[in-house]
């Protein structure tokens, strides 16, 4: 089973993720977690490239192709080694983060970023996405406060620097896919308490198990 979160910055996916992992080992699943970008030991160097605030000159032909390796080296080290063990791997962003951020963020055509996932993902689709929804403000002001917190500004800061125009279009372009992808993504109002999010997820995911296991 493989499961996947998605969403603008500062959703709370990582809050989220931690409260999934808990209630599904505690029902006696073995659950990995894992990232984009960053999954994997090749991955870490990218995402120093790819998340770095000098990084300015990168194109957006470099920065998709980055990504895409990226997933390419962590479905193939990573993910695809979990499932083959049985295991429910849980993913902090995928191969829809490129549809929306390089598609409907920076205007490169999602259907051919599909398409071009297909080569990185080889086969390994999520069975189920979580995407977490909010207003952009609401996001981003959350996010620069954490990086602030955590002194990642410098270090992962490129994308929250981007303008909240950016942000707007990756949040409505999410809502586009997901509505297109109806069966596998599933949106949820970020906007709520970490607890009521969690039991609205958790409804989901106990769907998907339910599913898998018919
Ligand atoms: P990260 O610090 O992991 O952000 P977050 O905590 O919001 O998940 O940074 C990942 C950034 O990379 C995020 O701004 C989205 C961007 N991204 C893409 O543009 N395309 C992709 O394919 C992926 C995986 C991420």
């Amino acid at each position: 089973m493989f499961i996947t979160f998605e969403g603008i910055e500062g959703t709370g996916k990582t809050t989220q993720i931690k409260k999934l992992v808990k209630f599904l080992e505690e029902s006696g699943h073995n659950v990995d977690v894992t990232l984009e970008p960053g999954g994997s030991r090749i991955g870490k160097e990218l995402r120093k490239i790819l998340l770095n605030m000098e990084s300015t000159d990168i194109t957006g032909q470099c920065e998709l192709f980055l990504y895409l390796a990226d997933r390419a080296q962590h479905v193939s080290q990573v993910i695809k080694p979990a499932l083959e063990a049985g295991k429910i791997i849980i993913s902090d962003r995928f191969a829809d983060s490129t549809i929306v951020y390089q598609g409907y963020g920076r205007s490169l055509e999602p259907l051919l970023l599909r398409e071009l996932n297909e080569v990185a993902v080889s086969g390994c689709w999520p069975n189920l996405t979580i995407l977490l929804d909010i207003e952009p403000e609401l996001g981003l002001r959350r996010a620069t406060t954490r990086n602030m917190d955590e002194n990642k500004t410098l270090e992962e800061g490129r994308f929250e620097a981007e303008s909240i125009d950016f942000h707007s279009r990756v949040r409505e372009g999410y809502l586009t896919w997901a509505a297109l992808n109806n069966d596998r993504i599933k949106i949820i109002n970020a906007d709520q308490t970490p607890d009521e999010i969690f039991s609205q997820i958790k409804e989901k995911v106990l769907e998907a198990l339910q599913k898998r296991d018919a």
